[in-house]
């Protein structure tokens, strides 16, 4: 068994609301180890994305404890907590968040100049991960350009910038057809057969069969957590 990347124990969420407190996640606990590819399944509304915006550390949960990388998140001020995040996790969403007056190398070099990488460097990452994406082509053409599965193969490309160990991806299909969304789950395939740990949404069956570990998420709670049963493939 590997290192734990993800450690949480316990976990509640509740929203403050003018009818009181709403509770989203209700005693959730998980564990991914290094190099797991799991995906989070459940109905609309039952806390998934929720649960990932605590594991990203965009959000705080109201009790409970989580790890990151064995670090416990709760003891990391916001400089610390904002390091942890952009060295360790890599995003991406079901809207692909692209700035639109930028170029898709901009789009990708940007995380870096948080980070203090100066210009040649940037762009030179930027351009060797649109090449890894398939895009190198288009490298100072604009987000609108583009096709939308394109534009998630940028929106990967950013995630990857900084070299994360683990990738969160909120339902990063939903707004692609089911072929751009398989070729879009094949680059999730090979960035996990290279090591890096991916935790993704999904709501579809053909999607999260590409996971080998399957959390569903009902009201709040995991009621489920299994290993995917491979199809032979050959
Ligand atoms: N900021 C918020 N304030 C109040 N309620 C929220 C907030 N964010 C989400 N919720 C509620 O929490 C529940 C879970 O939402 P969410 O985590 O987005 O679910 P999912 O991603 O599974 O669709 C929903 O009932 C939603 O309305
Ligand atoms: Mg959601």
């Amino acid at each position: 068994m590997g290192d734990s990347v993800i450690r949480i124990k316990g976990l509640h969420k509740s929203y403050e609301t003018s009818a009181g407190l709403f509770p989203v996640l209700k005693d959730v606990g998980l564990q991914v180890a290094a190099g797991e590819f799991v995906a989070i399944m459940g109905p609309s509304g039952s806390g998934k994305s929720t649960f990932m915006n605590i594991l990203g550390c965009l959000d705080e949960p109201t009790s409970g404890r989580y790890e990151l990388n064995g670090r416990d998140v709760a003891n990391l001020d916001r400089d610390e907590l904002a390091a942890l995040r952009n060295r360790t996790i890599g995003f991406v969403f079901q809207g692909f968040n692209l700035l639109p007056r930028m170029s898709l190398q901009d789009n990708v070099a940007l995380p870096l100049i948080y980070c203090g990488v100066e210009r040649d460097e940037r762009h030179q990452r930027a351009r060797d991960l649109l090449a890894k994406v398939g895009l190198e082509r288009y490298f100072e053409s604009m987000p609108n350009k583009i096709s939308g599965g394109q534009q998630q193969r940028v929106a990967i490309a950013r995630a990857l910038v900084n070299q994360p160990r683990l990738i969160l991806a909120d339902e990063p299909t939903g707004n692609l057809d089911s072929h751009t969304g398989e070729e879009i789950m094949a680059l999730f395939d090979s960035l996990n057969r290279e090591g890096i740990t991916i935790v993704l949404v999904t709501h579809e069956a053909d999607i999260a069969q590409h996971a080998h570990r399957q959390v569903h998420f009902l009201d709040g709670r995991i009621v489920n957590d299994h290993a995917v049963q491979r199809e032979h493939s050959a």
